[in-house]
């Protein structure tokens, strides 16, 4: 199965990257599967409905989400019928939408996509390991699901390194999301999951993390804000990693970063070459 996973799309700069490329890449690498992170991507805080459903029609067969999820406060309510829209499955008993979801594959074989968020430097929900593991427990790889994508959102590289090795042989892809940088440690574990700590944001880099510099600059260095942080609006660098998986194992066979527009060196899959 071919798996592509964009990393946080974060405002106009990374959804007009996503319309724009999207399309194109689904069609000339002939995907399976696409999750995209879509947790900025009203305005670079939460996901609105009409979003929700442009990312869809871009080609996204999931989107994730993360801290953010609620910040647009309608998810809350239209979570319930976005089935495709998965939020962070340790958030706390009771709260709305599903932490994970079996979505059915272009190629009509069977996804399971979970997102989870991390605790440490970040509000600290229900333990990820605990949640993620009887996610994996009761959905196996090769079995119930023909593919499993992890998308860990969270702060620390050494807590997302511990679920990457921690769901090792039990999932297609884990890769990490929410710095907004992509990290160069592409690799399949040894239990064949593909693994990348950071996906790196999809949205304009000519920023901080995502948004324009003045407010953060000044934050930083006065450490008194004056207005709301906005969404940098240069071209975005459209920001991801692509995933061949075995189709007998659901494991992964490739395992490549995606990297093309805005002010990122471009990177793409040559195992796809079309
Ligand atoms: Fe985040």
């Amino acid at each position: 199965m071919r798996i592509l996973f964009v990393g946080d799309v974060v405002g106009r700069a990374g959804r007009t990257a996503v319309s724009e490329l999207l399309p194109g890449m689904v069609r000339d690498w002939s995907l399976d599967l696409v999750v995209v992170n879509g947790e900025n991507s009203a305005g670079g805080f939460g996901i609105t409905e009409a979003i929700y459903r442009e990312l869809i029609d871009a080609g996204a067969d999931a989107i994730t989400l993360g801290n953010h999820a609620w910040d647009q406060r309608e998810a809350l309510v239209f979570i319930e019928r976005a089935d495709r829209l998965v939020r962070p499955l340790n958030f706390p008993k009771g709260t709305p939408g599903r932490g994970a979801a079996l979505v059915e594959a272009r190629n009509g074989k069977r996804a399971l996509i979970v997102n989870a968020i991390g605790r440490v430097f970040m509000t600290p929900f229900d333990d990820p390991f605990a949640c993620i593991n009887r996610e994996l427990d009761s959905c196996r790889l090769g079995e119930a699901a023909d593919a499993i994508v992890v998308d860990f959102h969270c702060e620390a590289t050494s807590e997302k390194q511990a679920i990457g090795f921690f769901c090792d042989g039990r999932a297609s892809l884990v890769v990490g999301t929410h710095t907004h940088v992509p990290t160069s440690d592409h690799q399949i574990l040894p239990g064949g999951t593909a693994y990348m700590t950071d996906a790196g944001m999809t949205g304009d880099y000519d920023s901080i993390i995502g948004m324009q510099k003045e407010e953060p600059m000044r934050r930083f260095t006065t450490g008194i804000p004056q207005a709301r942080f906005e969404p940098a609006l240069g071209a975005a660098t459209f920001s991801g990693l692509a995933v061949e998986t075995d189709d007998r194992s659901g494991l992964a066979l490739r395992v490549a970063p995606v990297r093309t527009g805005g002010r990122l060196e471009p990177t793409l899959p040559g195992f796809w070459a079309s």
